[in-house]
């Protein structure tokens, strides 16, 4: 499977990774589908939709209030790393991520492509009123106001049942289509559009490494399948390419 892996990588002219929650899973990030997902225990209706944060801000942003700790204490991983190494070294294009712990940029990849916004940005929720900024650590008092206009703030991640950010999906799109090779590395592939990546990639004629502990809706397309933690395969590819 490895040498495989290698094999492709090698002879690849545009290669581009994939991720999704498992990748940062051994930085000591729950991921959301799965035994211990944190879908198991809360529900995404609650907590992730417009409507839930309509209905009671105060909960949602206790839960990212909450998440926001654990990210704030969490480092990137030998995963993370291998990919910013592959990128460095002129092999790996672009990183389009649906995570929004912000790791990969940490770990050093310049690309990234964030698909499902930062958990450290924050947005005005009056969508006439255009104030963003940026958190170094999570808010004190919550729902923070916003200080232009007096409404409350979000964070500035994409919940069920909203669009993608245009700029981020278009950029994304376009690494898919020049790419000949995915790697995608620990996600379930079971939101949309996020999970159509790999299968643009693969209409142009490109093929699909996987790295999973277990299978996703992405295995049946995959020309690779590596079941394996993140962590420990990323750098035997990397140590098998000579970087
Ligand atoms: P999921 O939680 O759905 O899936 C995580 C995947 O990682 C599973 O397929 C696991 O088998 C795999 N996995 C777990 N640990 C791993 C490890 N150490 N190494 C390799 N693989 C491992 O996460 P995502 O696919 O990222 O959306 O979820 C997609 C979206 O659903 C998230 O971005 C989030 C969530 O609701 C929004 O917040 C909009
Ligand atoms: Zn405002």
């Amino acid at each position: 499977m490895f040498n495989e892996a290698i094999e492709l990588i090698k002879h690849s002219r545009y290669v581009i990774a994939f991720t999704g929650a498992g990748i940062s899973a051994e930085s000591g990030i729950p991921t959301f589908r799965g035994p211990n997902g944190l879908w198991r225990r809360f529900r995404a209706e609650d907590l992730a939709t417009p409507e839930a944060f309509a209905r009671n801000p105060t909960l949602v942003w206790e839960w990212y209030k909450w998440r926001m700790k654990v990210i704030s204490r969490a480092k990137p991983n030998a995963a993370h790393l291998a990919l910013a190494k592959m990128e460095a070294a002129g092999i790996l294009r672009a990183v389009i991520t649906q995570n929004v712990d912000g790791l990969h940029t940490s770990a050093g990849s310049r690309n990234v492509i964030e698909l499902h916004g930062n958990i450290w940005r924050i947005k005005c929720s009056n969508s006439i009123c255009n104030f963003k900024s940026m958190l170094s650590e999570p808010p004190e008092e919550i729902p923070p106001k916003c200080p232009r206009c007096g409404s409350l703030l979000r964070p500035d991640v994409v919940w069920f049942g909203e669009p993608l950010p245009p700029e981020a999906w278009e950029k994304a799109v376009t690494e898919a289509s020049r790419a000949d090779l995915v790697i995608v590395i620990g996600t379930s592939g079971a939101v949309m559009p996020a999970a159509l990546i790999p299968t643009i990639t693969k209409d142009k004629g490109g093929k699909i490494i996987e790295i999973n502990i277990g299978g996703s809706a992405i295995t049946p397309i995959a020309d690779v399948f590596i079941k394996c933690r993140a962590s420990e395969a990323l750098p035997k590819i990397t140590e098998g390419l000579g970087l």
